[in-house]
């Protein structure tokens, strides 16, 4: 069936040519080939022109038309390579690419199973989601990895790396021992600490922060602890029986600190308030937390490994702004939940809380 529309037009211009007679047939045939020419060039001109017109426009196309066949270009590869820089930037919308010497924040976290800890979880989580190049590193209290954290970290949408470690039984906390008895987190912490030595190259550009999952960060403190270069320190709020504690700082140096509880410690500082240059850990292989360290002093037992006094580095506008809170979800009250139990009626214990 080829040959047959070919065959056809054949035709059809033949008895169309015949209508008018030889002569008149060729003359029309040549207007119509002049104005169709003229109606062509007249048209190519005009579609030049607005090129011409609109160089950015094309380029923007380029980056929008990141999904087509093939699947979507690297990120990288989309700007046209500018040889010397002397280029100015492209215009239109600037992509959302990070520069990739910003360093990495590894979040390191400890957490234990108890009523709150999904919803502790879950509002860190979705703190940490607003931070860009951030990898959560969750290290459970236990002897497993559970199914409620991994599968909480599998949706979170972070990039994350999932612990876990024990606390020795020697050390755990007892039903009704006070919660200043012991300090939490070392064995997790130190967890995090060989993970990263483990995996993680000395040059690579990151700064590690022990968050645990009940305080209030404050995106901004994250925009803060970034530039850290070996240590660096920040008030923290509500702590230490005072509306916040914070390291003094006199042109631009730490020289001291407000502190209450104390105060006598080499680095009065909390968990919260300071980060550490991932360099720093992996070039102090010896440097962790000790676990049997007396109340308050775990911060110090990690530090006084990695910094002086004196090279601790202020953030926050020379620490004069709390961007970070000790805040404390209260444990729940059981009562009803509890009497209904005893008579078989408890809420369904396969719906995760
Ligand atoms: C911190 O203090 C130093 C010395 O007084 C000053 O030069 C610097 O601008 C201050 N930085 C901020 C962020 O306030």
């Amino acid at each position: 069936m080829e040959t047959g529309p070919a065959g056809r037009g054949w035709e059809h211009r033949e008895r169309w040519g015949a209508a008018g007679g030889p002569g008149a047939a060729m003359r029309l045939k040549l207007r119509n080939v002049f104005v169709a020419y003229f109606l062509a060039s007249l048209g190519g001109l005009l579609y030049a022109l607005l090129q011409l017109g609109q160089p950015c426009d094309c380029r923007q196309r380029r980056q929008r038309g990141g999904a087509g066949p093939g699947g979507p270009e690297p990120r990288g590869g989309q700007r046209p390579p500018s040889p010397g820089g002397s280029r100015p930037p492209p215009p239109g919308p600037i992509p959302p690419e990070l520069p990739p010497e910003l360093p990495t924040i590894y979040v390191v976290t400890p957490t234990y199973a108890r009523l709150v800890q999904k919803a502790e979880l879950v509002r860190l989580s979705q703190t940490l989601l607003h931070v860009p190049k951030l990898h959560w590193v969750v290290v459970e209290d236990a002897a497993a990895p559970s199914a409620l954290v991994a599968s909480l970290l599998a949706q979170s949408g972070l990039r994350f790396t999932h612990l876990h470690a024990p606390t020795a039984p020697e050390r755990r906390r007892r039903p009704g021992d006070p919660a200043w008895l012991r300090p939490r987190g070392a064995e997790q912490r130190n967890r995090a600490l060989q993970w990263l030595r483990d995996t993680r190259a000395p040059a690579e550009p990151a700064v590690v922060y022990f968050a645990d999952d009940d305080n209030t960060y404050s995106l901004r403190l994250f925009d803060e602890m970034r530039s850290t270069r070996r240590v660096a320190v920040w008030p923290v709020g509500l702590v230490g029986g005072l509306r916040f504690e914070r390291p003094l700082v006199e042109r631009g140096r730490v020289v001291g600190f407000h502190a209450a509880w104390k105060p006598e410690r080499p680095f009065p500082l909390d968990m919260a308030g300071f980060a550490v240059a991932l360099r720093l850990l992996l070039a102090r292989p010896g440097a962790r937390f000790d676990p049997r360290a007396e109340r308050g002093y775990l911060e110090s037992s990690l530090l006084r490994h990695l910094v002086s006094r004196e090279q601790l580095e202020p953030k926050a506008d020379n620490c004069t702004r709390v961007l970070v809170w000790h805040t404390r979800t209260e444990k729940p009250k059981m009562r009803q939940e509890e009497q209904l139990q005893r008579e078989g009626l408890g809420s369904d214990p396969h719906v995760e809380v």
